[in-house]
Formats: structure tokens, sequence, C-alpha cells
């Protein structure tokens, strides 16, 4: 394979910027924050830092209800900030990924409320406006994501119509059948990539593709309000702005659950770079399900889509809480973490993740989300708050959402000088794939173990690793047979305990829920 892209190489970090660092003490994480710890994330040997969306917004969703997409919100700063940002990145190494949300504005955006002024403004058409049903009622029965929320649809009195929006009332859907509305986002693309941004994560992608008939889902074979075959031309629009300039990528959310689908974004060569994969996301823990799902990318990729890993974001919960089964959440973060770095493709680390934090418990009266995801999003543990105070080194106002329970133990200052914490296993990862191209480029084969364990080989002309997880939570024969028996030397586990060197793989046994990588003879 020829020279990686820096979106291959090594991982993307997100930060969710409200929840990362706050540098003016108003309790809410900002782009100086960010900008003070980015020596924290160069250690991490992380290769690219996503945000989450810090433009102008009255914050509904938390961002992803954008008023102006060329403007940062004053909670996080100013656009001169966001030069400087951009500029550390670039002189730390780094690359930096906006996210892009075409698929819907805010309610507050000017398009949005020269639209809903009269049926005859020349913005009208830039979002979805129907009549009511015959009988009354919304158009068809399309729902929010969101369940709270019920009906996609919310009649606007005044003219009589409604609009549609996929997510929350606030976040009405632009018509991207409409061309002034492509063009314009379009225009949102090149603004930053004209300012140095290396790349867009794509919010809710598949939603700008709907039924332009706006037919029912029920009695019908597939969805109508996402995922139409308007997607590919729309994807390609987008990559043609994004290779007018150079090195740049384009991840999307294809929140779809079918790989065929998922890779048909990708395969062409033409449309995106990367993929988030929910069909991986969202598994069970459980080995033959996670075989399955990374076996199936592989074959229909065909060698012509790259893989991308992730089981943690802002909209999940996190992984030490999801697989917190018979007390093995913490080992298992610490698996996944090394499953994401190990796997051919490119990992996706939700921060917070490289310290094996489980989701926060948020009293009711704290609660702020529409769709019950404040958990995952708590404010990340800088300091121990019995030195820093109640705001663990996050801010020194009143956190917007409390700290994890265990912030003293699991804060980064108490891992930082733990050789055998979540985060130096995590600095370790990177620097290995790093160090070995094979972790990289190499090709992948899975290789034959029982249930419960995942076993894969990665290999190139100088190197061939295995790596194998334990997904059980008692003490497990490796167990692989063809072609990875012998000797090996062993380069990492996951579980502090484990000597490394030399080990037997005909009798090694692993740990509940180990994750290990062992070095074998070429
Ligand atoms: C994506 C985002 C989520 C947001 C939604 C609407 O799924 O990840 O946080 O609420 O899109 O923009």
């Amino acid at each position: 394979m020829a020279e990686p892209a820096w979106w291959q190489r090594g991982a993307i970090y997100q930060i969710y910027p409200r929840s990362f660092a706050d540098a003016d003490g108003d309790g809410v994480g900002d782009l100086r924050g960010i900008i003070t710890r980015l020596g924290y994330l160069s250690a991490l040997g992380v290769e690219a830092v996503w945000l989450s969306p810090v433009f102008a917004s009255p914050m509904a969703d938390f961002g992803y209800d954008v008023s102006d997409y060329c403007d940062i919100d004053p909670t996080f700063g100013t656009l001169a900030d966001m030069d400087e940002l951009i500029a550390q990145c670039h002189a730390a190494g780094m690359k930096i990924v906006l996210d892009w949300v075409p698929n819907h504005s805010s309610d507050r955006h000017p398009w949005f409320v020269a639209s809903r002024s009269s049926r005859d403004d020349p913005k009208r058409d830039w979002y979805v406006w129907r009549d009511p049903a015959p009988g009354g009622g919304p158009p068809n029965d399309w729902l929010s994501t969101f369940r709270a929320c019920g009906s996609a649809w919310t009649l606007d009195a005044p003219t009589g119509q409604y609009y549609l929006h996929s997510f929350m009332p606030e976040q009405p859907d632009l018509n991207w059948d409409n061309p002034e509305v492509e063009a314009a986002m379009h225009d949102v693309l090149r603004f930053w990539l004209d300012r140095g941004v290396d790349g867009f994560r794509l919010d809710a992608i598949a939603k700008i593709a709907k039924d332009p008939l706006l037919r029912d889902h029920v009695g019908a074979a597939r969805r109508h309000d996402e995922d139409w075959e308007t997607i590919h031309p729309r994807l390609r629009g987008i990559r043609v702005v994004v290779d007018e300039y150079e090195d740049r990528m384009i991840v999307g959310e294809v929140a779809l659950q079918d790989l065929h689908r998922v890779v048909s974004y990708l395969k062409s060569g033409d449309q995106l770079h990367l993929a988030h994969n929910f069909v991986f996301a969202e598994l069970e823990w459980e080995a033959d399900g996670f075989r399955t799902s990374i076996d199936d990318f592989e074959a229909l990729a065909e060698g012509r889509a790259w893989p991308a890993w992730f089981l943690a974001n802002h909209d999940k919960p996190r992984v030490a809480s999801r697989f917190a089964a018979d007390g093995q959440g913490p080992r298992r973060a610490r698996a996944v973490a090394l499953m994401l770095y190990a796997l051919r493709g490119t990992p996706f680390v939700y921060q917070g993740e490289e310290l094996g934090l489980p989701d926060a418990e948020i009293p009711v009266d704290r609660v702020v989300d529409v769709d019950g995801r404040d958990p995952e999003r708590a404010p990340l543990p800088w300091r121990r708050p019995s030195a820093a105070g109640p705001g663990g080194g996050f801010t020194t106002g009143e956190p917007w959402l409390p700290l994890v329970a265990d912030a003293e133990r699991l804060c980064v200052e108490a891992q930082d000088e733990d050789p055998r914490s979540t985060l130096a296993l995590v600095r370790r990862l990177a620097a290995l794939r790093a160090e070995f191209r094979v972790l990289q480029t190499g090709a992948q084969r899975s290789v034959d173990a029982a249930e419960p364990v995942l076993a894969w080989l990665r290999e190139d002309a100088s190197d061939r690793l295995l790596a194998a997880v334990n997904f059980a939570a008692a003490e497990t024969p490796l167990g692989v047979g063809d072609g990875a028996g012998g000797r090996g030397t062993l380069v990492l586990s996951t579980d502090p305990d484990r000597a490394e060197g030399e080990v037997d793989l005909g009798a090694l046994a692993l740990a509940p829920s180990e994750a290990v990588l062992v070095r074998l003879p070429r």
C-alpha cells in the first residue's frame, strides 16, 4: 500500500467543546480551553481532532442547531480564537476537523426566519413546507429522531403550513432538493477550508436525501426520510468542493443499519473518505457479532473503502457503562481501546474514552438534553477535585453538567502518574501504531478462535501481529488455530499484571476481558 493519508495513520479524537476545557470560568468549555490542552492531545499521539459544532447557536441541541454557519458562538469564543486554534493544531502536527450540519439549521437562522415569514418569501423553498394532511394533522407519518419530539412536523400557524424537522422543532430541515441550498452549504465548506481546516464530519448525512414525494413509511419497503438515491450525487458535490483544496478529508455520520448502504457512500472513491459505522457501533458485547461485522465491512469494501471504527461519541453511552455487565466495564474499555487501534482502519476516540470514563450520573433537576445524552457529555475531569475544587480542573466555575462521581481517581492528573492507567495504555497504543507500520496499513484477516475470543492478524512484508480480545468475564484459553500457533512476543496487554515478552500461544490463557497484541515470527 502507498503512503497512508493522515486520516488513515492514527486516531481522530473527538472533542465535545462544551465539556473539554473551560478557560473563562463560565462552566462551559471553549476554544481557548482547547488551546491550553493541545499538549495533552499531542502527548496522546492523536493525528487529528474533530470538534463538535462551535458555530453560532441558540443551543437547543447544544450547537447542532446552527444560526450562523460562518461564525463562532460567543460561548466558545471568537473567529480569531478559531484561527489561533487551527494554527496551533497545525504547529503541533495535528489536523483539525469541524462538524458541518447540513441537514438542518436553527429556527433562528436568518434563512428560516425569512422562510417562515410568508408563503411567497424567496427563501420559502429553502426548507420543507407542506399543507396539512387532507383531514388535518401532519403531512405524513415521519417521526423525529428524538422520541420525545414525536412527529417530524410542526405547524406554523401564521402561514398555515407544517415544516419538517428530523430532529427538534428548533432544527428545521433544509431543502436539499433546492440547488440554492446546496450551493449555500457548499460555500460554508469553502469558508472554513479557506481558513485552513483539514476536513469535516458530516452530521446526519443520510438525511440530506429524502423522498421528494414525502411518502409515508407505513406500507413502504424502506424508509422515505433518509438515504434516498439522491445521496450519491450530493456526496459527490460535497467531495468536489473539498477536493478544490489539498489533503482534506470528509467523514460522514452514516447512521444506517445496512453495511451495503454504508459502503456505497465510500467505495466509489469520489464520495466520503470515511464513514462512522453504526452497525459496528451498536453491537452487543459478543465476539462473533464483532467478527462478522468486521469481516463484512472488509468483504463489501473489496479493498476500495477504508474502514473507520468507533464505539462511543457524544450521543452514546460510554463503553465502560454500556458494557458494564459482570463488573467488567473498566476492563472492557481498555480492550476496546486496543481493538480500535489494532483494527485495519481509522480509530475514532471520543474524549474521556482514553480515561475509561463511565457515564456520569445526572440528577433529574440537572437534565438538559432532550434525548437522554447528558451522562456521556459530562465535563472531562483534569485534576483531582480535592486539590482543584469541584470543577476538577475543567472549570473554576460551576460545571454545566456534573462530573463523573469518581473524578478523584479517574482524572487526567491521577492517570498521568500511573503507568497502569487506561490513559497510559492508550498512549502506548498510539505509540505502537506509529511505530508498527503494519498496524496502519497491514493486511488484515480474522483468525479462527472459539467464542468468546475475537482474534485477527495484521501482516505486511516486515511484520506479523496477532490481536486477540477475550469477550468473557472469565479466564479463557486463547485457542487460536490456523497459521497463528507457535510462539510470539507479547507486545502489549490491556491487563497491567501481564508480563511482556516471549509467549507460547498454545498455552496462553487470557484474563477476563483482556486484549493482547502479540508479535509473531515473520
Ligand atoms: C447527530 C449528532 C447529534 C445531533 C443530531 C442532530 O446525530 O451527533 O448530537 O443531535 O445529529 O444534529
